[in-house]
């Protein structure tokens, strides 16, 4: 059974998002949380990937020059899937109970990052064209140091004031308010595996793009 977040967590991350619109929080998930989701993304067979795209619908198009990762999305049906779906279920409740938001669902992905695969800057979502209001990025890698790259790097929003390098290391949670923070996924030297996922508003246009270049 995972955990359910509790008050002050609730709070650190509300705080955060309503004062700077971003936090990292390093080892956030326990050992035994994480573990379940670490078995499942190592046991895809390659086939269970696909590239991952940009944009959506019939705007959606694959571009190997801005995003070189494979991707799953998560699946209700599977255990490991539901569990962590209900855990962030739980954060949407209860953010949108500080912070009026207003988040009606979140859908997420795994993500793997072959060595050498990288994600070049962007926002998860543009001003007004986008129902995607909340990024999330949970990582699954052991032992992972600087060495091996791999960074997530945060910008402020004119783009090249760097705010956080974060390691993809196993249980570190970032949250990012989607529309405000351009940032980019180096390539790393050993395979990375993580959880990229979105708080949404409840657009009346799916059409509209989710992601730029
Ligand atoms: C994304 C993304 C960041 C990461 O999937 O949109 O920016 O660190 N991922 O994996
Ligand atoms: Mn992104």
């Amino acid at each position: 059974m995972l955990p359910r977040f509790n008050a002050l967590q609730v709070q650190t991350i509300s705080d955060a998002i309503e004062q700077q619109g971003y936090i990292v929080l390093p080892s956030f998930l326990s050992e035994h949380s994480v573990q379940a989701l670490v078995s499942r993304i190592t046991s895809f067979k390659k086939e269970a990937f696909k590239k991952a795209a940009i944009g959506r619908g019939f705007l959606q198009q694959q571009n190997s020059a801005v995003r070189s990762d494979e991707i799953h999305w998560l699946e209700q049906e599977n255990q490991t899937d539901h569990d962590f779906l209900m855990l962030m279920e739980n954060l949407r409740q209860q953010i949108n109970q500080q912070l009026f938001l207003g988040l009606f669902d979140y859908e997420c992905h795994y993500a793997v990052y072959e060595p050498g695969n990288f994600y070049k800057k962007h926002l998860d979502a543009l001003k007004g064209q986008s129902n995607r209001v909340l990024s999330t990025v949970l990582y699954l890698n052991d032992d992972w140091s600087a060495a091996d790259g791999g960074e997530l790097i945060l910008y402020a929003e004119d783009g090249t004031t760097k705010l956080q390098t974060v390691l993809p290391a196993k249980g570190t949670l970032v949250i990012f308010l989607s529309e405000q923070f351009p940032h980019e996924v180096l390539a790393a030297k050993k395979i990375r595996y993580s959880i990229a996922g979105w708080f949404r508003v409840n657009a009346s246009d799916s059409r509209k793009v989710d992601t730029l270049e």
